[in-house]
Order: C-alpha cells, then sequence, then structure tokens
C-alpha cells in the first residue's frame, strides 16, 4: 500500500492545487491531503474552513482523505503510516526551496520520499496568495479557484458581486 501526503496551507485551494490532487490519487494507493494548523500566519480561511472546502473538492475521489496536522511533517507521517510527500512544482523558483525541504525531511527520515508533479501549464502561474490579492481588489478569481469558492473568497474581503 503507498500512502501518500499532499501538505500544504491550501489558503484557499486553487485549480492548481486540485489538478495535483487528483493526479497524485491516480498514482498512489492513498492520498492525504494535510492541512498546515500554520497558528503562526495569518490564513484567510480558519483550518476548519479549509478542511471543508478540500473534503467538498474531494468527494468523488474514494482514495483521497483529508486532514489537519500541525508540527513537523515527517512526524505526522508517521502517526498516520504514509511515507511519500506529494509537492506541485510550477516552475523553477520552486526548486530551490523545494528541494531543500524534500532533501530535509529524507535526512530526519530516510523511508520518506517526495515525488514532485510538475503543475499542468494552465496552472503554473497560480498560487493562494496571487488569489487572495486579486480576490482583495475585487478581481476575477473564476480561472483560479472551484466555481463554489468564489463568493465565499469574496465575502472574505466584504465583496459582494
Ligand atoms: O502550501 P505551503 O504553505 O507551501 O506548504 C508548506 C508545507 C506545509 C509543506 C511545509 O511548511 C511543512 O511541511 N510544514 C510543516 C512543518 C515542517 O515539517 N517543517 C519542516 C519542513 S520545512
Amino acid at each position: 500500500m503507498k500512502k501518500a501526503i499532499y501538505p500544504g496551507s491550501f489558503d484557499p485551494l486553487t485549480l492548481g492545487h486540485m489538478d495535483i490532487i487528483e493526479r497524485s490519487a491516480k498514482i498512489v494507493d492513498e492520498l492525504v491531503v494535510g492541512v498546515l494548523n500554520n497558528s503562526a500566519k495569518n490564513s484567510l480561511f480558519s483550518l476548519e474552513e479549509r478542511v471543508s472546502m478540500i473534503k467538498e473538492m474531494t468527494e468523488h475521489l474514494p482514495n483521497v482523505t483529508v486532514a489537519s496536522f500541525d508540527g513537523l511533517l515527517v512526524d505526522y507521517m508517521k502517526e498516520i503510516d504514509a511515507t511519500i510527500i506529494i509537492r506541485g512544482l510550477r516552475a523553477v523558483t520552486d526548486f530551490e526551496y523545494e528541494l531543500q525541504i524534500a532533501q530535509t525531511n529524507h535526512v530526519e527520515n530516510p523511508d520518506v520520499e517526495t515525488i514532485f508533479l510538475t503543475t499542468s501549464l494552465q496552472y503554473s502561474y497560480l498560487s493562494s496568495t496571487i488569489v487572495k490579492e486579486f480576490a482583495s481588489y475585487g478581481g476575477d478569481i473564476s480561472k483560479f479557484v472551484p466555481g463554489q469558492f468564489i463568493d465565499r473568497i469574496y465575502a472574505k474581503y466584504n465583496i459582494t458581486k
């Protein structure tokens, strides 16, 4: 059984994240989308909101579950018996940071391997930060996030459309 985790902040989940979830679910037996409980970071959506939004979007994927974690990723992986980390690589700018994390995690636990999926071309520019920046000014985010999240994201900025 190959059990993997796709960790991230998912604040909010984008179509780029969805692409990685759907593609990696085809590669591994079990995929846990792990939402980081990053209390230090000022997140737009609460941990509970982020988890429930991802659950809503992954209902159709039978081998995908959603959970939150805090502390070190490698420690959480031991807890849930997962050995693979899935990360998306958008551009070369992601590489240095991702390589460092992957190597550190592997040193911390040599059983842990990171698999990088290259983001589909149409999402290679996308990030949750960009989505929030556009949304905060009332910009069009319909090509960035699942349709049912659009109003919920605008609502965080007191924008009604
Ligand atoms: O979506 P993000 O914010 O780029 O995800 C970053 C994440 C959650 C993968 C990373 O910050 C993480 O694994 N945090 C948990 C703490 C940890 O294990 N740190 C060691 C690796 S730097």
